[in-house]
């Protein structure tokens, strides 16, 4: 009799913590068993010392949003998850958008609608707050963070986004109150728009522009004002998407006295450079994204941080548009560099560029690897262990690479909507052979098994905001604030 209903033999298994030439017994969707000469499957499946790890987890992607210009991006969350899948990503956490005026229940219906609709990965939402008045935190949040919405996204900039200190604090005291964490792009508003607008007037039009308009200072600035916050509420924080030294610097100087931040870097700061935006016309358009694209000098102090252990989690920051009317050209085809939509799309080469750079470029081992891109967003999320590692009781979501393959990435569509990679002409050995996603065969060679509405909605709650917090420092010190509870 069958103990299993598969077993992938003989492995080189890859957690966060060791690498083991071990058997994987699977049952149902979960993994059952990891170990050496487990009893036998109804299917066994030989792997020959292949390295298998966990399914990749993306903790920032933005799947069908809508952007506050009006334009929905160029995925839906059948064509994202796709390419999710095709890559080695199992799990995807996207965004459920507020706008302003916008009922924050009735967004994350919405796309949960579309995610039950479409999606082939398994997937959770961060809501992204552009309107916290006090209804939304009072009323709306509760709710949806108990039904397993348990982290926030909040924007320092864009206009139309953007929350102020006074707002980002309201944000930072409701996810207190109901144990969520708050998620930050940090940029300094004040010195975008000032430069965009100089900028703009002498005629500064080009994509190349917006990466002056983007200082590394506002990055560094707006990182010491979030920590400062976080401070003040000993309220844990994620800053998304670190893109230069000068950011990475305040996140280390942060942590140093003792301020309970994350931070994520994204596949593009660690392998592309600025000067992909100074093609002519607006070719420079395909690689503009917010943060922009930097230069040697920020990459290099991104793979130190990641050596050292600074930045928890390297996420794709997907985020498609097409080069065309429906995208980044929606303001015409000669459009400022002002006028174009933000972001790249990554979200299927994520797991390979990122296993071929740190694993085959030697910068970082299989474990590291590993943690990176899988077990740390998933603990720091609420999804481990359920998602991001190999254990029994793990839902069985693997990929069995094929670590000698070495593959070209050709320009022109992949398998998502963006109709375009900025990754094109770059060659990257290992590629995933076989995805699974909790116990079935999702990917096969190059093949997609999976169907639109096959993924699943993952709640959560607690992950490592929930971890216990001391007092805040508004509260530290009754006798000079007459002892008001100034958290109620
Ligand atoms: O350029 C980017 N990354 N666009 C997506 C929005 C964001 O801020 O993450
Ligand atoms: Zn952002
Ligand atoms: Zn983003």
């Amino acid at each position: 009799m069958a103990e299993f209903d598969l077993v992938l033999r003989g492995g080189r298994v890859a957690t966060a913590e060791a690498v083991v030439t071990a058997d994987i017994g699977i049952v149902g969707e979960q993994v059952a068993a990891v170990g050496r000469d487990l009893g036998p499957g109804r299917e066994e499946l030989p792997l020959d010392g292949a390295i298998v790890t966990p399914g990749g987890v993306d903790s920032h992607c933005h799947i069908e949003q809508l952007a506050a210009t009006g334009l929905r991006n160029a995925d839906t969350f059948e064509s994202a998850t796709r390419a999710a899948l095709m890559g080695g990503t199992t799990t995807v956490i996207p965004f459920a958008a507020q706008h302003r005026g916008d009922s924050l229940r009735a967004v994350v219906d919405d796309y949960h609608r579309r995610a039950r609709r479409g999606a082939l990965a398994d997937y959770a939402f961060h809501m992204i707050l552009t309107d916290p008045r006090p209804e939304v935190l009072e009323r709306e949040l509760p709710p949806l963070v108990r039904s397993g919405h348990s982290s926030l996204k909040v924007y320092l900039t864009y206009e139309r986004l953007r929350v102020d200190d006074e707002q980002l604090l309201e944000v930072l005291a409701a996810a207190r109150r109901h144990r969520c964490l708050v998620c930050v792009h940090a940029e300094n508003h004040g010195m975008i728009a000032w430069l965009k607008r100089r900028l703009v007037a002498r005629g500064h039009r080009a994509p190349r522009f917006h990466g002056v308009s983007h200082p590394r200072l506002g990055e560094a600035e707006a990182v010491y004002r979030v920590a400062a916050m976080s401070a003040l509420l000993d309220q844990p924080v994620m800053i998304f998407h670190l893109s230069c030294r000068e950011g990475v610097e305040e996140v280390r100087r942060a942590r140093a006295r003792g301020v309970k931040l994350f931070a994520e870097t994204c596949t593009q700061y660690l392998l592309l450079d600025e000067c992909e935006t100074h093609r002519p016309g607006v070719e420079g358009a395909m690689w503009m994204c917010s943060p922009p694209l930097r230069a040697e000098r920020d990459r290099e102090a991104l793979w130190r941080a990641l050596e050292e252990g600074v930045l928890d989690c390297v996420s794709s920051d997907h985020a498609p548009y097409r080069m065309d009317e429906t995208g980044k050209l929606a303001r015409g085809p000669d459009a400022g560099f002002h006028e174009i939509a933000n972001g790249l799309p990554g979200i299927e080469l994520r797991m390979p560029l990122l296993f071929d750079a740190m694993v085959q470029g030697g910068r970082l081992d299989l474990c590291r690897f590993v943690a990176l891109t899988c077990t740390a967003p998933a603990r720091i999320y609420g999804l481990h262990p359920k998602k991001g590692t190999i254990v029994a009781g793990a839902d069985a979501d693997l990929v069995v690479w094929d670590a000698e393959r070495t593959v070209t990435i050709a320009p022109g569509p992949r398998h998502d909507n963006a109709g375009y990679t900025p990754y094109a002409g770059r060659s990257v050995r290992g590629w995933p052979r076989l995805v699974f996603l909790r116990g079935r065969l999702v990917v096969e060679e190059g093949r997609l098994l999976a169907e639109p509405g096959s993924g699943r909605f993952l709640p959560r709650s607690g992950g490592e905001a929930a971890a216990p917090r001391g007092r805040t420092a508004a509260e530290l010190d009754p006798e000079r604030n007459g002892g008001a509870r100034l958290l109620d």
